[in-house]
């Protein structure tokens, strides 16, 4: 069973809020004053039998252990795992060392990841099974010098090859499990992570392997799967290709980040050392420190399409770095530095050769797109912006900007600068808020399977993107899949999907991604489209019948507490309201709610 699961059967709703929370049996809930705003009249509720709580006043929003633990202590789903694991004595992997432990046992992961990545390249170079991956490189224009020297390899179409090999060769399948080559089933046992798969061995600045990233050979899905996190492994804080670009960084003083493994390897191939990957990720603080004491210069390479927004967004990472130099370069739409570099290497080095300061490109790409004699469009502009001068630490560029900013939107400098220190002060003020707090109230599960049924096939098939849009957060119940579900709603790679997640939400992203539909699902779009709103019309159907009964227990509560005509009326016509919405769903389905 998967930790997420264990927990939730092992821990009680009532002993963990009752902790923060004085309550008093209230029907068949317990109430109390809500933890999370100040209020003179109780309107916090605990449901045992479902193991969730609701706040009814000012928060307007529930949900089941994770969630309040979140909310509580101000942390994300990870910690909150990790704070409850821990009260229930349930073993989250990898756990927690001492200094010198934690030390010894990085080095053995370094060991086994090394010993995992000269076999699966040996398979890639030898075994007659690595035939299919060999002539795929060679259909990619992946040279055997560049194989040999990012030491690719080729984990084969079984479920214990490199598990064998490992334990053989005297590791345990604790360390395996720990250096996260191997997966842990829930019924004991384990099976290799990595299957009929490209490996991308990834390693630290030293050349220390940390992980891997391992892409399909065809079109299944998902696309690369990567080592979860482990002591020597982070995602985020990692760039594909820093051993070998190193000391080209530090030569041409510059470094270019492109996302993916194979924009690397193809700029590599081609005469450009300086490059480095961000794994698909939104390139993080961590990341930029990583080069930052390399060089100075950092140049990004950026998707047409999304240019203008990455842009925003990664740039401020590199900014927040005091003198940091920031440039981009936009690729042809729809190209990936791979592509073009194989295509008209020409276009590449001229491209690299005339990067543009990634504040200016910012603010081409905002104020092209805003008509600057409309009020409106004026301060969408200013609010687009702003952000992003709020990063610039040098005042001198700082004030350029402004001025720049007054300019394109005919507004006065001053009134940028005001602006300026209004977000200021309140960004300082603001904790960071996590927007997937709107969760209704779940019943006593420990997964549910419609819930995950959705969320695979949104997963699995993006051409359903658009058909979700009814779906929010708060039709999932259960955290894991509603975190899952919140993230999908703002990314759509995989990449995107799974990064800031801990390893166990990972490992649950993974397990729908990998669900298998049965041939009349895989085989027909319209029956995808079909089976999805079905699903909706369920989740919908569940979210407004737990609220209606919600609604209708706090009523009988109320009245016999002799609650005011305002309050009770009030609860009526919530309600009303919510038995009108689940009426809609009926009428939907083609069924009637009351039999008439
Ligand atoms: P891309 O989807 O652009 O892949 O993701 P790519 O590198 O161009 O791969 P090819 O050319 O299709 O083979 C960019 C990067 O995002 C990460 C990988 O690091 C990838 O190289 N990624 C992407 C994942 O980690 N998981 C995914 O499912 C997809
Ligand atoms: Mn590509």
């Amino acid at each position: 069973m998967s930790a997420i699961r264990e927990v939730k059967q092992r821990l009680d709703i009532m002993e963990l809020v009752s902790e923060y929370v004085s309550l008093q049996k209230s029907g068949r809930s317990h109430k109390g004053l809500c933890p999370f705003h100040s209020e003179k009249h109780p309107s916090f509720f605990v449901f045992t039998e479902q193991q969730t709580w609701h706040c009814f006043g000012a928060c307007g929003t529930g949900g089941d252990i994770f969630s309040f633990v979140m909310k509580k202590e101000g942390v994300e789903f990870g910690e909150a795992l990790r704070l409850l694991a821990e009260r229930a004595g349930v073993a989250l992997s990898p756990p927690q060392a001492s200094d010198k432990a934690a030390d010894e046992e990085k080095e053995k992961l370094f060991q086994i990841n090394e010993a995992a990545a000269e076999y699966y390249h040996h398979l890639l170079m030898n075994a007659k099974a690595g035939q299919a991956a060999r002539d795929y490189l060679a259909g990619r224009g992946v040279m055997p010098e560049t194989i040999k020297e990012f030491r690719l390899g080729f984990s084969p179409d079984a479920w214990e090859t490199v598990k064998s090999y490992l334990l053989e060769k005297g590791y345990s399948e604790k360390e395996l499990l720990e250096a996260g080559l191997v997966i842990e089933r829930d019924e004991g046992g384990s099976y290799d992570r990595f299957r009929n798969r490209l490996i991308f061995p990834i390693c630290d600045v030293r050349g220390r392997i940390t992980g891997f990233g391992a892409r399909a050979l065809d079109d299944s899905l998902p696309k690369y799967i990567n080592s979860p996190q482990t002591p020597v492994f982070d995602k985020s804080s990692g760039l594909y290709g820093i051993d070998r670009a190193r000391s080209a960084i530090r030569k041409r003083n510059a470094v270019i980040i492109v996302e993916g493994y194979t924009d690397v390897l193809a700029a590599h191939q081609h005469g450009w050392q300086n490059v480095v990957g961000s794994m698909g990720t939104a390139l993080t603080e961590k990341q930029v420190a990583a080069v930052r004491g390399l060089t100075g210069r950092i140049t990004l390479a950026l998707d047409a399409d999304l240019a203008g927004e990455e842009a925003t967004l990664r740039g401020r990472a590199i900014l927040s770095h005091s003198d940091a130099e920031a440039e981009v370069i936009v690729l042809p739409s729809g190209k990936d530095p791979d592509e073009v570099i194989r295509e008209n290497a020409g276009l590449w080095a001229k491209l690299v050769e005339q990067p543009m300061p990634i504040l200016d490109f910012v603010f081409q790409s905002v104020t092209s797109k805003v008509d600057i004699t409309r009020a409106k469009d004026k301060s969408l502009a200013v609010q687009k912006l702003l952000p992003s001068l709020l990063e610039i630490r040098d005042p001198a560029q700082r004030y350029h900007y402004a001025e720049k900013l007054a300019r394109a939107v005919k507004i006065k400098v001053p009134d940028v600068q005001a602006a300026l220190e209004k977000l200021r002060a309140e960004s300082k003020r603001r904790r960071p808020a996590r927007a997937t707090e709107q969760t209704r109230l779940a019943r006593r599960l420990v997964s549910s399977p419609l819930e995950e049924y959705c969320l695979a096939l949104l997963l699995q098939y993006p051409e359903l993107r658009s058909a979700a849009q009814e779906l929010s957060p708060e039709h999932f119940e259960c955290t894991e899949n509603r975190e899952v579900f919140d993230r999908w709603q703002h990314y759509s790679g995989m990449a995107e999907l799974e990064s800031g997640f801990d390893a166990s939400l990972q490992e649950h992203l993974y397990s729908l991604v990998g669900k298998t539909f049965p041939p009349a699902i895989r085989d027909s779009e319209g029956a995808r489209q079909r089976d999805l709103a079905d699903c909706i019309l369920r989740l919908q159907e569940r979210s407004f019948r737990k609220s209606e009964t919600e609604k209708q227990t706090i009523l009988e509560v109320e009245r016999e507490r002799g609650g005011t005509s305002s309050e009770l009326s009030k609860l009526e016509e919530q309600g009303i309201h919510s038995g009108q919405r689940l009426q809609e769903v009926f009428i939907k389905k083609g069924r009637k709610l009351w039999n008439q």
